[in-house]
């Protein structure tokens, strides 16, 4: 019955997703210029275009360069040797053909900041896409045209080491931050020599490996990918993005990397992307370990015909693509049409016209002032506040006795992450380095207390009796930096080693207690949240960690952070994620029959969206612009937002909705919306959100893009639980 009240107006309100022209990348000069090229060159010239190893990796690189047998590098690392080898490239080949050299610069380049999970807690796009800038700034100062970045993963599952790379669980919020990075690293023009091309990865899906391991299985329905893993992607190509890296997972049976419906209909047709596509490291060769490639030359043949363009560090195209074109197996168009996409994206960042790096250039540009500065700007507003019972924090900087204590109190390389390639721990400020540069040497006291990983016990006891002497102790415990990113997934969550037994020591001791916790991934800290008086989760922050850590809990930053990703209360309770379906049975805790768990609750520790501030916001005077709407109408929804504490501070304001009947079950909440504001004390404002077809709207049945007549929930608030509600109708034409 209800299909048939709908079909009048599915077709009506239908929003099918557009070819985007935002991201186009053709100019016609350039296409000429390729036009004139192409002809010119040889078929193993071609197929050297679509080859990419990783120096050092390779035996004789600058033989391979001079046979045009390459097209582009990886880990290159400083301006000499890209610009030897580039003056191979332009200079002792037969056609001139520049090198492009792309590296990992994933959250900065020598001036590290924050890890992406962390950068999205800023809920601060326009700062993101600050840093990003600066990040190309400098790596394209060591000659580096083209980053690996961003990862624009979704991912649910904590266990998943690489959840640390990317924005988190949220489509609307992954979105927000794939198309910072992406203007941040390209700039308004590619041929800046200042700005340099980002490669969104990894396409897709590949945060929803099974378990959280690593590379595992993916296999989620079309509606799960369209609505949860696509967008980010979307949103880069949209943004301009030059390049795409196809990832290792398997996808419903069929390899990301050999995937033509995710490579060819989706990007290319229904997206437009002009860019190129390179595989991830070897996923070409992977497709024979997959399972759907006999050889390596199936393994070639496959991924160039779903539409991978550059091989990276795997022999299947250097090896095989020439041989097949020559015995009839690939067709020489399905060549050229890769070799175009490459080529077009050198021309864009100007290498045919300015293929070198200015060797100067890096002394002016590494670490500069400006770049530490934002460094700093961003890891504040990435920490967020857990916990603060009792206004524990902010301390007073006239405390007598400060004991900072923990395996990650004075480290510095771990506060990098993973993937800092040129970060090096001497330029990294320690949470002990910026606690002592904020109230003097004299009164901070430090104990190790024991290790990351270990479980050896013996220094507690010095830790316990050195607590005892102070006013307060700062416990800075978590994850080295190798325990997340590639190839780190966890099978716990919970803090390694002997470290919560250091804190349940220390607390123990009476002293008011504060943990500062440094991770790549949500932990399950249970204890922790019910005992400890204040937790401040600090990620990792990069070179400004220590410093940003010292603002914050001695009050001269007031925390503004909210959670890109859900904390569960165990690892049990995984993948736990507030964007969830409503289920037939959802939880009532007196009704055993409902989905919940029997020896642990089912709600999450910490909230996506959460994060607490110095000084209490409240939300008042809900507005909605109307509360029926036609589905391509549009509704705008505000409230007040007053700062009724003591402080000046920054809040982020969301909103969420929920389609409450559908065709298709819906999420209970969705994030459509959310602004960062800044409130003196007693101010107030009003924030204002505009939702239309894009906020409304989901894939029904058809696969098409609808809004839906019938009743809408909304909700504007400082989180995912915690908010004001209002209702509105979409009310069928
Ligand atoms: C493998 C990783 O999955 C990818 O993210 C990275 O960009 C490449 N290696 C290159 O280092």
């Amino acid at each position: 019955m209800k299909e048939r009240r709908y079909a009048a107006w599915v077709l009506l309100a239908l929003f099918l997703p557009i070819r985007s022209f935002a991201g186009d990348l053709t100019r016609p000069e350039i296409e000429r210029k390729i036009d004139q090229l192409l002809p010119r060159m040889t078929l193993e010239e071609k197929v050297g275009q679509l080859v990419q190893y990783s120096y050092g990796r390779v035996p004789n690189p600058e033989e391979l360069i001079r046979q045009g047998m390459v097209g582009s590098f990886l880990n290159v690392r400083d301006v000499e040797t890209a610009n030897r080898l580039q003056a191979i490239a332009v200079r002792e080949t037969r056609l001139g053909i520049p090198l492009i050299f792309g590296n990992d610069v994933i959250h900065g380049c020598r001036t590290i900041f924050p890890i992406p999970l962390a950068e999205a807690a800023t809920w601060n796009p326009d700062l993101v896409r600050r840093c990003a800038r600066i990040a190309a700034r400098e790596a394209a100062s060591l000659g580096t045209h083209w980053t690996f970045a961003p990862m624009v993963d979704i991912a649910r599952d904590p266990r998943w080491g690489r959840i640390a790379e990317g924005a988190g669980e949220d489509p609307f919020l992954g979105a927000a931050m794939a198309r910072a990075k992406v203007e941040g690293f390209q700039g308004d023009d590619l041929a800046d020599p200042e700005t340099i091309a980002a490669c969104p990865k990894h396409y897709v899906a590949y945060g929803a490996a099974l378990g959280g391991r690593d590379y595992n299985t993916v296999d989620i329905s079309e509606w799960e990918l369209r609505e949860t893993y696509l967008p980010p992607f979307r949103a880069a190509v949209e943004a301009g993005a030059a390049t795409i890296m196809s990832a290792f997972n398997d996808l419903n049976g069929v390899p990301a990397s050999a995937n033509r419906f995710t490579l060819t209909r989706i990007l290319r047709e229904e997206w437009g992307f002009e860019g190129f596509v390179v595989s991830d490291w070897d996923a070409i060769g992977e497709l024979v370990n997959h399972g759907v490639a006999s050889s390596l030359e199936d393994a070639a043949f496959l991924a160039l015909r779903a539409g991978v363009d550059m091989d990276m560090m795997g022999s299947a195209y250097h090896r095989h693509l020439v041989d097949m074109v020559r015995r009839g197996r690939v067709p020489e168009e399905w060549v050229d049409r890769s070799v175009r996409r490459v080529l077009r994206v050198k021309y864009l960042l100007g290498l045919f016209d300015r293929p070198f790096t200015d060797p100067k250039r890096q002394q002016r540009t590494i670490l500069a002032r400006e770049h530490l500065d934002t460094a700093l700007q961003e890891a504040r507003e990435a920490i967020v506040l857990l916990k603060n019972e009792g206004g524990l924090l902010p301390l007073r900087k006239d405390l007598a006795r400060v004991a900072v204590i923990g395996p990650l109190a004075d480290n510095r390389t771990d506060l990098l992450g993973s993937w800092s390639m040129e970060g090096r721990a001497e330029d990294v400020i320690s949470v002990l380095d910026g606690i002592r540069e904020k109230i003097g040497p004299q009164r901070v006291l430090h104990a190790r207390g024991c290790g990351i990983k270990d479980s050896s016990t013996t220094g507690i006891e010095e830790a316990v009796a050195l607590a005892r002497q102070a006013n307060v102790a700062i416990l800075v415990v978590g994850e080295s930096a190798d325990m997340s990113g590639e190839a780190a997934s966890r099978a716990y969550l919970d803090l390694p080693g002997a470290q919560l037994d250091l804190v349940k020591r220390v607390w123990a001791a009476g002293v008011p207690t504060v943990v500062v916790l440094i991770n790549g991934r949500p932990l399950a800290i249970p204890w922790i949240a019910e005992h400890v008086g204040a937790i401040v989760e600090s990620w990792q922050l990069g070179v400004q960690h220590g410093r940003a850590v010292a603002d914050v809990l001695f009050g001269d930053y007031n925390p503004s952070g909210k959670l890109p990703v859900t904390f569960p209360r165990t690892v049990g309770q995984v993948p736990i994620y507030y964007n969830h379906k409503n289920t037939g049975r959802p939880p009532l805790a007196t009704e055993k029959y409902t989905s919940k768990y029997i020896d642990e609750d089912w709600q999450p520790l910490y909230p996506f969206g959460y994060g607490l501030s110095y000084t209490n916001f409240r939300y008042e005077n809900l507005q909605l612009s109307q509360t029926k709407l036609l589905p391509f109408g549009r509704l705008l929804v505000s409230a007040d937002v007053v700062n009724i504490g003591p402080r000046a501070g920054e809040e982020v304001v969301q909103l969420y909705i929920r389609d409450v009947v559908a065709s298709r079950t819906r999420p209970v909440r969705e994030l459509r919306g959310f602004r960062k504001i800044y409130l003196r004390p007693g101010e107030r404002t009003t924030v204002t959100f505009e939702l239309g077809p894009h906020e409304l709207g989901f894939y029904n049945g058809q696969m098409e893009w609808v809004v839906e007549p019938g009743e809408f929930r909304v909700w504007v608030g400082p989180n995912s639980v915690e908010a004001l509600e209002g209702r509105f109708e979409v009310v069928s034409p």
